[in-house]
């Protein structure tokens, strides 16, 4: 035998050199839930160890992830009830907790990156990411609340907008609107391809924004689809996207790979709150070896062509030094 591909594999030494694929802080973007309050740390019960914290404890936590050399955050509001409406002005209202929270992280943190989620689900009393009316989400006018959500979050600080509702048109809209208001400068990480996922399950508990009635299929992509993803890219990159991103992450390792190979844009992947819990369920269950089974998943989400991560395993695989 003159091929033995075994002897690239015989010691540590050698796998290292040969392996192809790294995974680093840098690649990695950590998402946080924020609630109303102080000194609050409040489990999110289907997602052992994530919490949603009140704005003071959301700044320690940043701080502990800075030190760790994870600087990358990608924030998300828990909206008491009453605040909710049809139109999701909350999301606009210049003192609300999401406003004040990406406030608070860049003054204290200056350096960290910033992304922030344009969706009205969070403030939407019928938990669509639309406007509902007679039980249609209307795009258009949908539009509208977007960019103003976009702007707002611009002026707070933002340094990158990651519109994950799937309206059509939205990229170029909002691109419009922060060119428009002096805010050339503030990137667009696009959800390209949202599937409308069972895995977004346990982050609708922890933010309480599960649809009221209905499903999201009028307008997240058909998990079935992958050419669609195609026609979602070719549009976010005409309307002015500076990042490509497919959601979920583990169950389309194939779509990932179709946009890294159609676009020159850097790719982005949401490993989402279901793969999170589907992990840390199976360890707690004594059934995988978490240290592995965390690294395998980043790996090959970044193996399948994902430069950056939005990952719930961000912070514990630079604690752990798993990396
Ligand atoms: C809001 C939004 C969702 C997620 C990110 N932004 C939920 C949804 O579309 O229903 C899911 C993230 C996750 O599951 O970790 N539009």
């Amino acid at each position: 035998m003159l091929q033995r591909p075994r002897r690239n594999r015989k010691s540590e030494v050698i796998r290292q050199m040969v392996q192809e694929t790294h995974v680093s802080a840098a690649n990695l973007i950590f998402p946080l839930f924020i609630i109303e309050g102080e000194n609050q740390k409040t489990e999110v019960s289907s997602m052992p160890g994530i919490f949603r914290y009140s704005i003071d404890n959301l700044l320690r936590e940043v701080e502990s992830c800075m030190n760790l050399g994870l600087k990358s955050f990608d924030l998300f509001p828990n909206i008491s009830e009453e605040l909710k409406d049809k139109y999701a002005t909350e999301s606009h209202r210049d003192e609300s907790l999401y406003l004040r929270a990406i406030r608070a992280v860049k003054t204290n943190f200056p350096e960290a990156c910033v992304v922030t989620d344009v969706a009205m689900d969070p403030y939407s009393s019928d938990g669509h990411d639309g406007i509902v009316e007679n039980g249609e989400i209307l795009n258009d006018e949908t539009l509208e609340v977007l960019g103003k959500m976009a702007l707002a979050h611009a002026q707070s600080g933002a340094d990158i907008i990651a519109p994950s509702d799937m309206m059509d048109g939205r990229v170029g809209y909002i691109r419009q609107v922060l060119d428009d208001n002096g805010f050339k400068h503030v990137s667009i990480m696009s959800y390209t391809a949202k599937y409308a996922s069972a895995f977004y399950g346990p982050f609708r508990d922890a933010l309480n924004s599960a649809p009221k009635f209905g499903d999201k299929k009028t307008y997240q992509m058909n998990p079935a689809n992958q050419r669609e993803a195609l026609i979602e890219a070719n549009l976010d990159e005409t309307e002015g996207a500076d990042f490509l991103m497919v959601k979920p992450a583990l169950a389309y390792l194939d779509v990932i790979k179709l946009l890294k190979d159609n676009t020159e844009l850097p790719i982005a992947a949401y490993n989402v709150s279901g793969e999170y819990a589907m992990l840390k369920a199976a360890v707690q269950k004594g059934w995988l070896n978490e240290q592995r089974a965390v690294t395998e998943v980043l790996t090959s989400i970044r193996r399948a062509g994902a430069t950056a991560i939005l990952t719930y395993h961000a912070k514990e695989v630079l604690v752990n030094k798993w990396l």
